[in-house]
């Protein structure tokens, strides 16, 4: 039998498990349980997965607009925090936070798999990372928002700061966050 995902591309969530809702052209809508728990955690700057990071992110945010992540100086990132959501021990997402003193990071580099978007992955990874943000001491975030983000961010509770600029080739806005605990 042939499966095809819904078209809602909403996944539920019962205790950190995912369950894929499916159609099947014969039979209507099916449950599908999928017994990989989804995961958020730091990935360290010399590990494997950081390669995997890497990729992702030059899939993602790089090759899309003409560039190429590995023509950048990576070596700053050494001392920036980076986290990946992994579905099982894949990853498909992942998110780079950068502290800049006083109890604030920027949060840069966030990006879902293209297979993964809309599916509250997005949600599940950053307020993951917000919640390690804050053991870690982090009470303010700043980012730079592309503009087609902007509203997803706006859902996490981020507000739009001043006026739009260019970063990449393409409108981007700042955008802040307090953080606290729940
Ligand atoms: C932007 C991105 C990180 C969002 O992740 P996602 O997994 O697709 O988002 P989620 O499914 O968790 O969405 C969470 C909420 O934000 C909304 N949302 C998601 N993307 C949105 C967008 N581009 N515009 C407006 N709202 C959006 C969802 O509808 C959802 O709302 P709900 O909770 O009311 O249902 C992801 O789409 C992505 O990687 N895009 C390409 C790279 C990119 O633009 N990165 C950001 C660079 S600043």
């Amino acid at each position: 039998m042939e499966f095809i995902p819904t078209g809602s591309k909403k996944l539920l969530r019962v205790a950190g498990m995912e369950v894929t809702v499916w159609r099947s052209e014969s039979s209507g809508y099916v449950f599908c349980y999928n017994p990989r728990p989804m995961q958020v955690r730091p990935i360290a700057y010399d590990a494997p997965e950081y390669r995997e990071e890497l990729a992702l992110r030059n899939r993602m945010l790089r090759i899309p607009l003409g560039l190429d992540l590995f023509d950048e100086d990576l070596e700053v990132e050494r001392g920036q925090w980076h986290f990946g959501l992994f579905d099982g021990d894949v990853l498909v997402g992942c998110v780079v936070a950068a502290p800049s003193g006083d109890k604030g990071v920027q949060i840069r580099q966030m990006a879902i798999d293209s297979d993964s978007q809309r599916t509250g992955r997005g949600r599940t990874l950053l307020e993951s990372v917000e919640q390690m943000l804050i053991d870690r001491g982090v009470r303010h975030v700043v980012l730079h928002a592309r503009d087609e983000a902007v509203g997803f961010y706006q859902k996490l509770g981020y507000t739009v700061v001043g006026e739009g600029f260019v970063e990449v080739g393409i409108l981007h806005h700042h955008m802040k966050k307090q953080l606290c605990r729940p």
